[in-house]
């Protein structure tokens, strides 16, 4: 016999060979951990719908610090859950609010942890928006007011990024404007670019106690439509033009061709945001012995890479630097 053909196996033929060629990889340094912080006492309550993801009251935040400073993860990603909600959200941008407490607390004890501060309003207000309600619009450009004074808050408690993730129009500018105003010219913003309205968002809301309350009862009016491809271009080239430093493209594993979209297209460093959902649903199926947990969870994180992301936002940080350290 005499056929032609390549012979691919040849760089398959042993682990070394095959990490030898091996194109893609998951680093520690890729990972940024997502935390909830309530307020009150010695409190850590399991979320339901998330696994071993937890609220933390301040007290507790600092042990689990600890833990994450020990497995080396580089940053962190900060959600406040006040006690009081107002239609305004006036919690989010009190200098003295949990999550300003909290990014204080941990740029004391850990200053080398980078504390990258989530900036919207939705866990904030009564009606669950991430803006302004008039007439059951969320209102834009009086939100982008609301907004910058929860980014300046934010800066001030020591944020080391400030990642916006409302979806109004002009966001970035916005509060790139009012952090260079108040002399925060160095603080870089890493906005959620490309957000889709997600179903994948659903355990999230759970966590953060963050789900629309009043109408429009979703956030299809200035999260992006699941269906579109070509918008994701539209919104991440508007955040560049506005001068972010980082782009997310989020949920992750259902827009990994977004992902791949929004790397061909811009230079700036990308991150995917592995949300709740996506979490939740490896957990239960692990819980249930159907799926191999370790062995699935670096092939999705592998697979964001491959996508061309650089950073990851991801529930399983602790469990990937565990493994990292263990491998
Ligand atoms: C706040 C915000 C949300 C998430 C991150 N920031 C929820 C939402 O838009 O409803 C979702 C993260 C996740 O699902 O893990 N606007």
């Amino acid at each position: 016999m005499n056929l032609q053909f390549n012979r691919h196996r040849r760089l398959r033929s042993s682990e070394t060979m095959r990490s030898m060629v091996r194109e893609n990889f998951i680093r520690k340094e890729d990972l940024i951990y997502p935390l909830f912080i309530v307020e009150g006492e010695n409190i850590k309550k399991e979320i339901s719908s998330m696994p071993g993801q937890y609220q933390f009251s301040l007290d507790q935040l600092e042990i689990e610090m600890k833990v994450i400073a020990q497995l080396n993860i580089p940053a962190v990603i900060l959600f406040g859950i006040p006690d009081h909600k107002d239609d305004l959200g006036t919690e989010a941008y009190n200098d003295n609010g949990i999550l300003q407490k909290a990014i204080r607390q941990i740029k004391a004890s850990h200053p080398d942890i980078l504390v990258i501060a989530d900036t919207c309003l939705c866990e904030y207000t009564d009606h669950g928006h991430c803006g302004m309600i008039e007439h059951d619009c969320v209102i834009n450009d009086e939100s982008l007011e609301l907004l910058v004074k929860t980014a300046v808050s934010q800066a001030k408690a020591g944020a080391d990024i400030i990642a916006p993730s409302n979806m109004m129009d002009g966001f970035v500018a916005a509060i790139r404007a009012g952090l260079d105003e108040k002399d925060f010219e160095n603080i870089p913003i890493m906005s959620y670019a490309v957000k889709y309205a997600s179903a994948f968002y659903g355990p999230f809301r759970d966590a953060a106690d963050s789900a629309p309350r009043t109408g429009p009862f979703d956030r299809k009016t200035y999260q992006m439509d699941p269906a579109n491809r070509l918008e994701a271009l539209r919104e991440m080239q508007s955040d560049i033009d506005e001068g972010a430093d980082f782009l997310i493209v989020k949920p992750a594993l259902s827009y990994l061709d977004i992902t791949r979209d929004v790397r061909n297209n811009c230079n700036l460093p990308l991150v995917t945001y592995n949300v709740s959902g996506e979490y939740a649903m490896v957990k239960a199926a692990a819980q249930n012995g159907w799926i191999d947990e370790k062995r699935i969870v670096i092939e999705q994180l592998t697979s964001m890479k491959r996508a061309g992301a650089d950073m990851i936002i991801t529930y399983f940080a602790k469990d990937v630097a565990k493994w990292l350290s263990e491998d």
